[in-house]
């Protein structure tokens, strides 16, 4: 018997410490000390024990119970407790005080300044192409005619990776790649991050953006290069933009340009966005060299091509009337939110 009292008090006890809330409680209450519950089982047993037996039975069921309402009493009144501190908890906050706002996120200047200018080359019949940020020497240099010596791929222009490979100087590269994986025609459109060991400042970072253009067919001329750059000047900066080209050298290209767009910010007069100059370089453009094709594959006698280069920054400063192109890297809210 003595076995019996003892499991029910562990049992009971048990229950009594795993509840959770006073209801849980309460059911422990009555399995155990209810009318129908198990004192009361035991009770109903003593009353067919013999007299001897009686004494010794009710007082350890006497103590049972005493033990169960004791712990009864004790877990209730730490549950109390707990949900009196978390009451305490709720009132002090005021409900009526509006929510804390989301913030909405918002595209980048850059990002924003790359969608539109793609978006201005893919309805003048590009697709868009891209490449790897890591590029092979091959296609950033040599493919592009860009000998062993040329200043370019010093160390303290180009990023080289232990392995051989390097960090792309510039979008070009990508203009190997689809003209190593397709014939012509090719018309595309490849937007791009680039890097180059360059001392950050106010016109130059160590990693920037560009988009390169290429188009390959028979008969492209260089009137072609400088429609669609007009066309796409004009479509970014308004109509009164002017275009112009000066004679530059650059290994795959012949003959190769740079080009400036008309300064937007003071209509060409000279302001601290321009230099005073007017005009604001934009990149280099070109025919593309025959001893790419050669590279490539292409039979030079019967293809021709342009290949241009966008500084994506550079655009975007003058679009934005942004004198300093950190601002762009720093993620600060407050230079951010005014692109919302
Ligand atoms: N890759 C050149 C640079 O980073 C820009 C450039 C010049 C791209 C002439 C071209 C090109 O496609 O034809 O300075």
């Amino acid at each position: 018997m003595n076995n019996n009292i003892n499991s029910i008090k562990e049992e009971a006890l048990q229950e009594i410490t795993k509840a959770d809330t006073l209801s849980q409680l309460e059911a422990a209450r009555i399995k155990f000390l209810g009318k129908k519950g198990k004192v009361s089982d035991l009770l109903e047993k003593m009353k067919k024990m013999t007299p001897d037996e009686k004494p010794l039975f009710g007082k350890q069921v006497n103590s049972l119970k005493v033990s169960i309402q004791a712990g009864i009493a004790e877990a209730k009144k730490s549950l109390e407790q707990k949900s009196e501190r978390l009451c305490s908890f709720v009132d002090k906050i005021d409900i009526t005080l509006p929510g804390l706002k989301k913030k909405l996120g918002t595209v980048h200047p850059i990002t924003q300044t790359i969608e539109d200018v793609v978006a201005i080359f893919r309805d003048m019949g590009f697709s868009f192409a891209d490449g790897p940020d890591i590029e092979t020497e091959f296609n950033n240099f040599d493919a592009l005619n860009t000998p062993e010596d040329h200043p370019s791929r010093d160390l303290q222009d180009t990023f080289y990776l232990e392995n051989g490979s390097l960090l792309r100087t510039q979008t070009s590269p990508v203009q190997i790649r689809v003209m190593m994986s397709k014939k012509p025609p090719i018309q595309i459109i490849a937007p791009g991050r680039v890097y180059r060991n360059d001392t950050p400042d106010a016109t130059h970072g160590h990693t920037f953006h560009q988009i390169e253009g290429l188009y390959v067919d028979k008969k492209v001329s260089f009137a072609d290069l400088k429609g669609v750059l007009h066309s796409c000047a004009r479509q970014l900066m308004g109509k009164d933009v002017k275009i112009r080209f000066r004679p530059h050298f650059f290994p795959f290209t012949e003959p190769s340009v740079e080009y400036d767009f008309s300064c937007v910010m003071c209509g060409g007069k000279g302001c601290k966005i321009c230099k005073n100059s007017g005009w604001i370089e934009i990149s280099g453009a070109g025919m593309v060299d025959p001893r790419v094709y050669e590279k490539v594959g292409y039979d030079p006698e019967k293809y021709s091509g342009y290949a241009f280069g966008l500084g994506i920054e550079r655009i975007a400063m003058i679009k934005y009337g942004i004198d300093d192109l950190r601002l762009f890297y720093e993620n600060d809210e407050r230079f951010l939110n005014q692109f919302a």
